[in-house]
């Protein structure tokens, strides 16, 4: 049987990072992955990093394409009413966000893994978990040559999504979490186009929000407010550009660039949380533990900031035996997370329409965004929030 100290389920972010940080500390990982590379290389994902996920990049010596190919942001505009609002993140805050696919730190944290000497498992099949009250859980799966494995570990770490297997293997009656959704979901698509604007657009419209980032000088990333059950064969590109046009419209004109569409997809907008981030030996981390709608930006960025404590708990753990670290590592993680809920709830709340809202919940929504635009201290309130709060 193989041996590691921690067996990590999962090369997203968390995992991925994670393996790292573990690693700078001498301890020893093994990266389980049921998708292979190329997949996990293209999965077109969100793209804003806080200032304190680039800092910790930049910390770890990870940041040098994030750096040369980032795009630094200082503020982004709420469009509704037909004009634009600027949030003026720097002057409020001081602090700035980047601009880079999530995918591409992912490439950024696969080379890194694999300058260290260390693999990652790609393409494991049936993972699945053991023992995980014992003190030495073990993970099974089918490896890429079809071969069955098994690994003995110190501790699992399930950095798996939130379709993973780690959550899973918490009895129910051990887990509490939260769960809620939206009447609706964004359909976004890949342009190749240069952005229109040098800055992110969220707009709120009569006919749903719409969102307007970027990915390079040379590429736009669009979202549209569709409802959860429309299928993508329904919207031709020439209907998403339309629709994106109209809930762009700005008094004096906008202009859209369009281009041709690389990707097309639609996913729920949803949030979840468990509060049971531990059992036993296995700890979960990211998505695996808990999801925002990406109005707020802030998945990928809660991620890394799980990872960020599970690292020094892990090393305390297993280099000391102590456990205080890895006992309080939920309580630790969860005032984050549920100020991250509570702001992504308050974004998408904000910005797009329910199919059937009342006219009251319409006079509320504008009343709020224009209390935004024009109290330089809810103004505040948002854009701490959005660059991401101190992490201690
Ligand atoms: N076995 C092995 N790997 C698995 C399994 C499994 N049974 N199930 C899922 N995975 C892999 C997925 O293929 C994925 O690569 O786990 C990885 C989880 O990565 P992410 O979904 O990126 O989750 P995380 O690392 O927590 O990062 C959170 O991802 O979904 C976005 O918006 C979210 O930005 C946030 C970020
Ligand atoms: C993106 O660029 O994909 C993006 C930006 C901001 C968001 C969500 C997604 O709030």
């Amino acid at each position: 049987m193989e041996r590691t100290q921690v067996g990590i389920v999962g090369a997203g972010p968390a995992g991925l990072l994670l393996a790292h940080l573990l690693h700078t500390e001498g301890i020893d990982a093994v990266v389980l992955e049921a998708r292979s590379r190329q997949y996990v290389e293209q999965r077109v994902r969100a793209g804003v990093c806080e200032h304190t996920t680039v800092a910790l990049l930049r910390d770890l010596g990870l940041a040098g394409r994030l750096d040369r190919e980032g795009l630094p942001h200082e503020g982004f505009a709420l469009r509704f009413d037909g004009a634009d609002h600027r949030i003026d993140l720097a002057a409020l805050t001081g602090k700035s966000i980047t601009v880079y696919g999530q995918q591409e730190i992912v490439k950024d944290l696969i080379e890194a893994r694999l300058a260290t000497g260390h693999g990652i498992e790609f393409e494991a099949a049936d993972v699945a978990l053991h023992d995980l009250e014992s003190e030495s859980p073990r993970i099974t799966w089918t490896d890429s040559s079809g071969v069955a494995r098994e690994l003995r570990c110190d501790v699992i770490a399930g950095c798996d999504g939130f379709h993973g297997i780690s959550r899973q293997n918490i009895p129910t009656d051990l887990l509490t979490s939260y769960d809620h959704t939206y009447p609706f979901a964004w359909l976004g698509v890949l342009a190749q186009t240069p952005p229109s604007s040098e800055e992110l657009i969220y707009a709120r419209h009569e006919r749903g929000f719409a969102l307007h980032s970027m990915r390079s000088p040379e590429i736009t990333r669009l979202y549209l407010q569709v409802d959860p059950g429309e299928r993508l064969d329904d919207w031709s590109d020439a209907r998403i550009w339309d629709e994106l046009a109209t809930r762009f419209t700005l008094d004096g004109g906008f202009t859209l660039r369009e281009g041709p569409l690389l990707e097309k997809i639609i996913t729920p907008l949803r949030s979840y949380v468990t509060e049971t981030m531990r059992h036993g030996r296995l700890f979960l981390a990211g998505d695996a533990a808990h999801i925002v709608p990406a109005t707020g930006a802030k998945g990928m960025n809660l991620a890394v900031a799980d990872v960020r404590r599970l690292a020094p708990a892990l090393v305390a753990l297993l280099r000391k035996n102590d456990s205080a670290a890895a006992d309080g590592y939920a309580e630790q993680c969860l005032s984050r997370v549920w100020r991250a809920e509570h702001f992504s709830y308050f974004m998408t709340t904000m910005l797009h329409r329910a199919p059937g809202a009342d006219p009251f919940t319409d006079r509320l929504q504008l009343s709020q965004l224009r209390y935004v635009a024009s109290s330089t201290a809810a103004a505040t309130s948002l854009a701490e929030n959005y660059v991401g709060l101190p992490f201690d």
